[in-house]
């Protein structure tokens, strides 16, 4: 039914998009920004890669006239999460709006492309607005003008602007200095490697492209007379009981507010910003909305004697801007809780999200939802209140009343929230100000919160905010607390409290270790985490930890600065480093203040001086990345070598490239969604949908029943087996599809899919096989065929005779990781004459696509065109798990005659598709005393999941990459277990991330038992070149291919690896709750090239087109072969490459025209792919060269286009394929690298901060440096996900509970290391490889271990300090460390209770 928009007396909606009017009426009040640009404008930059506000994909600009300051407000907003309907009025400006290719780029477009700033570029334009939003608001500013080329914006706030913005291919570091290139107080020697100039040419901006502040005009002049206009609302229209279906109401004032509201017969949904549906995913309709966000009292911020009343709808940017800006006024001693509360605000959500989400809509979640509220926390912590509309009128209540009521009914209103000033002169108590005198105590005040992501992204584990007054013992002098609020939230509570039991026990008491011990137990029993929260005892120990933090310095007999009230300065002299700060003094230096300016390595902070800090202060410090790239740049094979810019990186940037969701709906396009099972094991007896699904678009259920006859039940297939498409009768694992819901629309699908009930029976069954042990007890393998099977190297029982000593059966466990490739699966099946299809794949494996449809379709593999263009990240998760999708379209397609297209939400993307493989494993090693290893032995499971996938290979690769060290002999037994759960498939590395990983534990542990330097024994362990062929095999090559020992010689010195080794130890020694650790290790990683198709045709104009079986996913291959074909043709003639460069295009894959694609997968496709393409190209040259040769008999110079020209006239075929077939005797050889990474870890928190990693690696002869170096970051980077961050969580059937943004964390820009330098060394030449080149898109993953390793090394130190103040219960040297090495898991080993064991000890010692 067409929908009614009540706004006043208009009933259409104008605003504009990227400058043009759009008008409209009868749309869906809950359609999306994000929704209505994707489907009707031909604006495609923006993506939606998770709909929940987690990922910066789909950022835009948004426009306001503020009718009151008569001037324009710009801001970024999640377009996914924005209502069509709130932005009458505004002006959306989309990246397609900053440039294009016909009209030219936007300097942020050429300068991401020209610093190799985006590789798949699904997060591309999503990081451009951001960052244009940034640089919009900075250039506003009154600051001074900046010179020509330059922003207003500082390097800080550009690393920033990017802040909330998921990438999974880059690393950032080129993002980051894509963004520093516009701040004014860049420095240019600074930027990374880019295409506008060589190192040592002089960086200067005049060669960038320029960026001219306000060129783009944000806000279109006619939008500027209709925002200016009367009120949108005619109070008249709500007079009689409104039932109309589909309504959104725009009331102006509260009188009108509460006439809607009181007229309403259906469920409503009030809205401020809508940013609660990225948290609760919303999945129901409302048909009535009533915008909160244009009632002038909810809108308003008030000033009074007191504090600030900001009105309910005032976003959470305003609050922060509001609050700084009077902390400007109020001088920063005075203003300082103030800005503690700005800055506790800035790490809520992103940027892009404050920016639209309200306070009040906040406070509500929290106080309605037990939302994990932040902003409650703080609030709470200075005594705020707030005010409430109810049926009965307006109560003023005190938030902690407010949290406490019974949870507020939907006819509630929130119409503001007072924050007190709390300035010396004013403090509060239970909601009330009083006015104090100057000679009264004084206030201290801080906030905590303890999150995966320092600065923001990321719900906290625990918040906390303090406020406490202070004074002087009369008779000692000693600090006494005298009020106090202790407040603590998001740990599994309905809403934040105070812990009064605490502040009580505290009031008035001289504060000595006993007397905070008591506090802190007494704590322990208040913040108890409900039962189901995740982390329980963590959160507990954090509490602990911020009391500690927050008290330490005023604790008598504690080690560290004093705080002495009568001096405002801490009793050894300084009066800057305490975690807190009165009124009465400066504020401290590492407030968080984003300008700070960064620690970079421990060079530069030895941590001499570092006794006098506080153990708390790490936290609050932010620096801006930075990282040093070095390399040979050999132009010998112009254009191979050349750091050429990514081809398409401009239109990636600027939203016009094309991915599969990109292109236009065909017309009658059907869109499906899977229902998949919530059961390991059961009989599927019925899948019912929801009677509402039946009048919202839905069509028809797809499901095994409509495969075609001849066609088979087949979803996809590797080398050792297919797996079904649809469970048939009986569903085996949580996850499996068990049919496709055809519905008109997309949403309508998902919606349809999501509120389907499936009934399941599970009589006659055996109890599924949901772990590695059940799989093991029960026999449950899948057997690797004998060429995939690994070999024993030399006898174990042996070299363990030989051995000083032996360690038995110690165990380490790998967990999961996720692909997060930020466009989820996707498929456009259309078909087509003649019983034919085609589908239009983001696939890395085409081929096999076109064969799974085929066989399914029952219909011959010459009916199947499958087409991919281009994949949004891949990472081996578009292989075998894109086939299903693909499928599923194509067969639904087959069935309905018509096209039908599928885009998983984010949630069923990681519900029905699992990555890396777990593994439990335990080892039994022989060592010498010297640290020289003689045997290792390995019993390694494997979860494989339901299908055999790509599972019975990870044992070769596993041991592949063990083998990089000599373990004189090595033995392994792998079980690969078949469990009713996902199919683990290939990810990135697979199989050599977890064996390399094995290789250190290992390491390691021998270390830790011989109580040597870990680098040591890895030296000692390390291959000679005959070991190593014992070991490899052909593969390594010959001696002096063997350049590990060079690689890392190289990057002990690059690094200073020995002099920061020093003061690693030297700042241990002088810092309890932080502790740093440095780890290098190496990596040798076996790849294997695989025969590959390419095809090269010349046009009639000169212009090249080229085909090649592998797929861009981010990589870089279509930069290489278009390298490689420039290189190869021009050998007809001298220096003509670089004209030709520019002439040539890579085209989409398609199964039809090129066949035996094969997969794009294995680190080689790119090699691969160029040489095929070198050698048609060959064949191309050989045809021309008789002509050429004819041409220059009559002139000098022959051109590119005069050879063509008589090419076709004499009719020569200017198309060339060929199948490259590499030579058995050159199919493998082994790749080289080695990172050292330094972090620091935060005792009290378990957090970890990577201040620098430096890594060289041999690339060989690079074919493009530029693109190896991004994937040597890029992949370092998902490794450090794999290795610290990212948990897979399933719960006990095996359903994927950390299925979103909201739960599973992969790296941002603040989690990356600080300082990040990468030497890319060229080995040389090697005939067995292309061109010389070497592979990066996998190995360098490898190098994050060295992350890892640092931790423990961290984690060792904290222990080592442990054992001696901790008398019970010694941690043993060595102590297991599993992956990933999760902020809590971190905690956990450094000792949840090492604050309490700490306190302890210094009350047993007095
Ligand atoms: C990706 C992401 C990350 C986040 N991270 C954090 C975080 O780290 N810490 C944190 O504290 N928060 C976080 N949030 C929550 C965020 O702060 C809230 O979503 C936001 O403040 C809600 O404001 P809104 O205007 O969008 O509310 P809406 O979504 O418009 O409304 C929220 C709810 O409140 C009701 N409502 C809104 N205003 C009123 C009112 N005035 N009176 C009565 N009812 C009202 C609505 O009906 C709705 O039920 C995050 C959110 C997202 C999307
Ligand atoms: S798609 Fe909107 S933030 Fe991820
Ligand atoms: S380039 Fe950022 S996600 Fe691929």
């Amino acid at each position: 039914m067409a929908s009614t928009v009540v706004v006043g007396s208009k009933e259409k909606l104008v605003f504009a998009v990227n400058g043009e009017r759009v008008e409209l009426s009868g749309v869906d009040p809950s359609t999306t920004l994000l929704e209505f640009l994707r489907l009707q404008t031909p604006y495609k930059g923006a993506k939606l890669a998770c709909g929940e506000g987690g990922c910066g994909a789909c950022v835009v600009l948004i426009s306001k006239y503020d009718r009151q300051r008569k001037q324009v407000e710009d801001f970024a907003v999640s377009s996914c999460l924005t209502l069509l309907y709130s932005l009458d009025g505004c002006s959306i400006t989309t990246t397609e709006g900053l440039g294009n290719c016909k009209d030219g780029f936007h300097s942020i477009h050429e300068r991401f492309a020209g610093f190799h700033a985006s590789q798949c570029g699904y997060c591309t334009p999503g990081m451009c607005m951001s960052l244009f939003s940034s640089l919009v608001n900075a250039d506003k500013s009154s600051r001074p003008d900046p010179a020509p080329g330059f922003s207003k914006l500082t390097v800080s706030e550009a690393e920033s602007a990017i802040a909330g913005n998921l990438c999974r291919c880059t690393g950032y570091r080129p993002i980051v200095d894509v963004c520093k290139s516009f701040a004014q107080d860049v420095d240019m020697e600074d930027l990374g490697l880019n295409s506008f100039w060589r190192k040592g040419e002089g960086a200067d901006v005049k060669k960038l492209p320029m960026y001219i502040p306000n060129e783009i005009c944000t806000f279109p002049d006619f939008l500027r007379c209709y925002s200016s206009g009367p009120p949108l609302v005619n109070t008249s229209t709500f007079e009689n009981k409104i039932s109309r279906k589909d309504q959104w109401f725009t009331p102006s004032s509260m009188v009108e507010l509460t006439n809607i509201m009181e007229s309403m017969t259906e469920k409503m949904e009030l809205v401020a910003g809508n940013t609660s549906s990225g948290v609760f995913k919303r999945m129901r309709y409302f048909h009535h909305y009533i915008d909160l966000t244009h009632i002038p009292e909810l809108l308003r911020i008030r000033r009074d004697d007191y504090g600030i009343e900001f009105g309910a709808t005032v976003t959470i940017s305003k609050v922060i801007d509001t609050l700084l800006g009077e902390e400007m006024v109020l001088g920063s001693e005075r203003g300082l809780v103030f800005r503690k509360i700005a800055n506790h605000l800035n790490k809520v959500a992103s940027k892009y999200v404050r920016n639209t989400a309200s306070l009040g809509g906040n406070l509500i979640m929290a106080q309605r939802k037990q939302f994990p509220s932040d902003i409650a926390t703080v609030l709470l912590g200075v005594g705020s209140c707030i005010k409430l509309q109810t049926s009965t009128g307006q109560l003023t209540l005190s938030l902690e009343e407010f949290l406490e009521m019974p949870p507020c009914s939907c006819n509630m209103i929130l119409v503001s929230v007072h924050i007190p000033i709390c300035t010396q002169e004013k403090s509060i108590n239970n909601g009330i100000i009083h006015r104090r005198n100057a000679k009264e105590p004084k206030l201290i005040f801080e906030t905590y919160r303890a999150a995966p992501r320092p600065h923001g992204n990321a719900i906290a584990y625990l918040n906390a905010a303090f406020l406490v007054e202070v004074s002087n013992d009369k008779l000692s002098g000693d600090v006494v607390p005298e009020r106090l609020r202790l407040v603590f939230g998001a740990y599994g509570t309905k809403h934040a409290v105070r812990a009064t039991k605490v502040e009580e026990f505290l009031a008035g008491r001289i504060l000595t270790p006993p007397a905070l011990l008591e506090a802190i137990q007494l704590l322990q029993k208040i913040v108890v985490p409900e039962a189901g929260t995740p982390f329980p005892a963590y959160r507990s120990s954090l509490a602990a930890s911020f009391l500690f933090a927050f008290l330490h310095p005023l604790v008598k007999g504690l080690e560290g600065p004093k705080w002495n009230i009568g001096s405002n300065r801490c009793c050894d002299g300084t009066n800057t480093d305490a975690p807190f700060c009165d009124f009465g003094t400066k504020c401290s230096n590492y407030s968080r203040s984003n300008n700070s300016q960064p620690e970079l390595s421990m060079n530069l902070d030895n941590g001499r001086t570092s006794s006098t800090k506080s153990p708390y202060e790490h936290i609050e410090r932010v620096n801006v990345m930075s990282g040093r790239q070095v390399m040979d740049i050999h132009n010998d094979c112009y254009a191979i070598g050349e750091p050429t810019k990514k081809v398409g990186a401009e239109l990636q940037a600027s939203g016009e490239a094309v991915y599969v969701d990109d292109i236009p709906s065909p017309k009658d396009c059907l869109y499906g969604a899977f229902v998949y099972s919530t059961k390991p094991l059961a009989h599927v007896t019925k899948i019912e949908l929801s009677s509402s699904s039946a009048s919202q678009g839905f069509v028809t259920l797809v499901s095994v029943k409509d495969i075609p006859k001849g066609g088979q039940n087949v979803g996809s297939q590797t080398l050792f087996g297919s797996e079904p498409l649809f469970a048939d009768d009986i569903t085996e694992f949580v996850g499996q599809p068990l049919g496709l819901v055809i519905a008109e629309t997309q949403k309508n699908a998902c919606i349809a899919a999501e509120n389907a009930s499936v009934y399941y029976d599970t009589a006659n069954l055996e109890p599924p096989i949901l772990t590695i042990e059940d799989a093991v007890l029960r026999s449950s393998f899948f057997h690797a065929p004998p060429f995939f099977v690994p070999q024993q190297i030399g006898c174990f029982s042996r070299g363990m005779s030989e051995a000083d000593h032996t360690i038995h059966s110690a165990e380490v466990n790998i967990g999961s990781q996720y692909y997060f490739y930020m466009e989820t699966q996707t498929a456009l099946a259309i078909p087509d004459e003649d019983n034919c299809v085609v589908v239009y794949s983001s696939t890395q494996v085409p081929e096999t696509c076109q064969v799974v449809v085929a066989k399914c379709l029952g219909i011959p593999e010459h009916n199947v065109r499958v087409i991919s263009r281009r994949v949004g990240g891949g990472f081996g998760g578009k292989a075998f798990r894109s086939i299903p999708v693909a499928t599923a379209c194509a067969l639904a397609a087959h069935r309905l005659r018509r096209p039908v297209r599928m885009y998983l939400d984010r949630k069923t993307d990681m519900t029905t598709v699992m990555g890396r493989h777990p593994m439990k494993v335990k080892y039994s090693v022989g060592f010498k005393e010297d640290g020289a290893i003689t045997a290792l032995h390995a019993d390694i499971l494997i979860d494989a999941g339901v299908s055999a996938d790509v599972s019975p290979v990870i044992p070769l690769a596993v041991v592949e990459a063990m083998k990089k060290y000599n373990w004189q002999s090595l033995s392994f037994d792998f079980k690969i277990c078949k469990t009713n759960s996902l199919s683990k498939s290939a990810m990135r590395g697979p199989g050599d991330v977890q064996g390399s990983f094995i290789a250190e534990t290992v390491i390691e542990h021998v270390a830790s038992e011989l109580r040597m330097e870990t680098h040591h024994v890895r030296k000692e362990n390390l291959h000679t070149f005959a070991s190593l062929k014992m070991f490899y095999g052909n593969s390594c090559g010959a001696t002096p291919d063997y350049t590990l020992p060079v690689v890392l010689d190289k990057l002990i010195e690059s690094s200073c690896f020995y002099s920061r080794a020093e003061s690693v130890r030297q700042f241990n020694s002088c810092n309890r709750w932080r502790k740093r650790g440095l780890s290098i290790l190496p990596i040798t990683y076996g790849v294997m090239l695989r025969p590959t198709p390419g095809k090269v045709s010349i046009l009639n104009d000169g212009s090249v087109v080229v085909e090649v079986g592998g797929i861009e996913l981010g990589q870089g291959l279509w930069t290489k072969v278009k390298q490689m074909t420039a290189f190869a043709l021009g050998n007809l003639l001298n220096d003509i490459s670089k004209e030709l460069l520019d002439r040539i295009r890579v085209i989409q894959a398609d199964t039809l025209s090129l066949v035996q694609g094969g997969y794009t997968a294995g680190s080689t496709t790119s090699d691969s792919s160029c040489e095929a393409v070198r050698l048609a190209c060959n064949v191309l040259v050989e045809r021309l060269t008789p002509i050429m040769v004819k041409l220059q008999e009559g002139v000098e110079i022959v051109s590119w286009d005069a050879l063509i020209l008589q090419a076709h006239r004499q009719m020569v075929n200017l198309s060339a394929s060929t199948y490259w077939v590499p030579h058995p005797a050159s199919l493998k050889y082994l790749n080289y690298g080695a990172a050292a990474s330094e972090v620091e870890v935060d005792l009290l928190t378990g957090s970890t901060t990577i201040l620098r990693t430096d890594i060289t690696y041999d690339c060989g002869l690079s074919l493009n440096p530029a693109v190896d170096l991004g994937q040597i970051e890029g992949a370092f980077v998902q490794g450090i996900g794999f290795f610290m961050m990212e948990k897979h969580v399933t719960d006990s059937d095996g359903l994927v509970l950390s299925n979103g943004t909201w739960t599973y964390k992969i790296p941002t820009v603040d989690t990356v290391p600080r300082q990040f330098n990468v030497e890319i060394l060229s080995s040389g030449h090697h005939k067995n490889r292309v061109l010389s080149s070497k592979a990066s898109g996998e190995p360098p993953l490898l190098l994050a271990a060295s992350v890892h390793c640092a931790a423990r090394e961290a984690i060792k130190a904290a222990r080592s300090d442990m054992r001696t103040y901790s008398n019970s219960e010694t941690p043993s040297v060595f102590f297991r460390m599993d992956t990933p090495a999760t902020m809590d898991y971190i905690k956990e080993l450094c000792g949840l209770d090492n604050v309490e064991r700490y306190l302890q000890s210094v009350i047993a010692n007095s």
